[in-house]
């Protein structure tokens, strides 16, 4: 059977607030959405902001239309500052997380022997751009092993730091499951010992309270699609401004360099340097609007709220014959990852997007480290928002209770 213990803190959000964001988000009429760590429903003023520019530049061209927006679009920059906590001089749009995180990554003067240290729960771009950098300069990959609740152990952190280690780089919230990495007490560490860190936070920004003193992170990147609630092609990367103008980018045009004679450039001195001239400058306006509105609501509030979908839906899952959670970490997120036992995921998550439910699967190969080492397969990836509701819970554990029943598993 089915439980219905609840964790979701009401006092938070009114009935009222939720029926709101549910009627603003078009997504919500017609289907659950349990994908938010894929991508989330956009608003409809978000969606309407994109359209909007989209609209202009059909009707007066597209770079009279961003000469038009020029405001608007610094105020972009402001709406992440605010979110992050830091300057608008430190925020760099891009076109995803991955080109953030790269641009910075890449900038890295790294040299043989220099040594990176990461997390088992690293995600695959990532950990690619590790080995890249390997194989290269020779830079040496050391990962940190889990605590007992699967968390980077920040013990075993401290004591893997000597003089060789160059960059400190790790996922705030893992592609595959609840945990979230104790990033400030890693912030702690990295700036104690005056190591770079690099954040990956692309599973945490409009998800979890991220304020990049409080972390005390250098670099950190996300993606606009996700728990932001943006428009896909979106990213921002946001680097630390004593870190700006060390960090030279290995791709850089007019946006972020200046060509100064036949052998001189010189580059910006603000984020700004990351990033290259052309984007969607409809696709900026539009997840502009989604972090003004995430701010107006409250990281604090959407947290909580999060969590306790989450808890909801994790315990849920777990009271189920056959359902088995796989979800790690001391404090766990908006990000539920289980297996109908017997059942590959691509098949319960087509039987779940079929009944109106839609879920994702994660992979091996997207955190190979850690899912080897525990010997996982396939899992499907249930991801919560603000807008979905206690009933939609509900709904969603007795359709995977079903599943669980079904024949092949008796
Ligand atoms: C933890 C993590 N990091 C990085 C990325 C890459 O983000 P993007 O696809 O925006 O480049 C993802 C995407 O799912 C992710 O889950």
């Amino acid at each position: 059977m089915v439980g219905s213990t609840r964790h979701t803190d009401t006092d938070d959000f009114t009935p009222s607030e939720i029926a709101a964001f549910r009627a603003e988000t078009p997504g919500c009429r017609s289907v659950v959405h349990l994908n938010n760590a894929g991508a989330a429903l956009v608003a409809k003023p978000v969606l309407d902001k994109h359209v909007a520019h989209l609209q202009r530049e059909a009707d007066i061209g597209a770079y009279e239309a961003a000469r038009a927006a020029a405001g608007e679009v610094r105020a972009v920059y402001r709406a992440f500052a605010e979110l992050l906590g830091c300057s608008p001089q430190e925020v760099a749009l891009a076109p995803n997380a991955t080109w953030a995180w790269s641009q910075a990554f890449l900038a890295m003067p790294l040299q043989s022997g220099d040594r990176i240290l990461t997390a088992q729960s690293e995600y695959v771009s990532n950990y690619l751009a590790y080995l890249k950098r390997a194989k290269e300069v020779g830079a040496t990959i050391d990962v940190i092993p889990n605590d007992e609740y699967g968390q980077i152990d920040t013990n075993a952190l401290l004591r893997a730091i000597d003089e060789r280690v160059k960059l400190i780089s790790l996922p705030h919230v893992p592609t595959n499951g609840g945990l979230i990495n104790p990033v400030a007490e890693v912030g702690r560490i990295a700036r104690a010992h005056g190591i770079p860190f690099l954040l990956d936070a692309c599973q945490s920004v409009g998800h979890l309270c991220v304020n990049v003193d409080e972390v005390g992170c250098d670099i950190l990147a996300t993606t606009s699609r996700k728990f932001l609630r943006g428009p896909r092609g979106m990213g921002c990367l946001y680097v630390r401004k004593r870190w700006i103008e060390r960090l030279e980018p290995p791709v850089f045009d007019p946006q972020g360099a200046q060509w100064v004679s036949s052998d001189q450039y010189l580059l910006r001195p603000d984020a700004c340097r990351y990033e290259t001239w052309e984007y969607s400058v409809a696709a900026a306006l539009a997840l502009g609007e989604a972090v003004r509105r995430a701010n107006a609501i409250g990281l604090p509030r959407i947290e909580r709220r999060l969590v306790g979908l989450a808890a909801t839906l994790r315990g849920n899952l777990n009271a189920i014959e056959n359902v088995t959670v796989h979800d790690l970490g001391a404090h766990k997120g908006a990000i539920v990852t289980f297996d109908v036992n017997g059942l590959p995921a691509e098949a319960a998550m087509a039987a779940l997007i079929a009944r109106g439910f839609n879920v994702n699967i994660t992979k091996p190969a997207f955190t190979m480290l850690d899912m080897s080492r525990r010997n996982l397969p396939d899992l499907v990836r249930a991801s919560v928002h603000y807008y979905n509701t206690d009933e939609e819970i509900d709904a969603f554990c007795a359709e995977v209770a079903t599943l669980a029943r079904a024949p092949q598993h008796e």
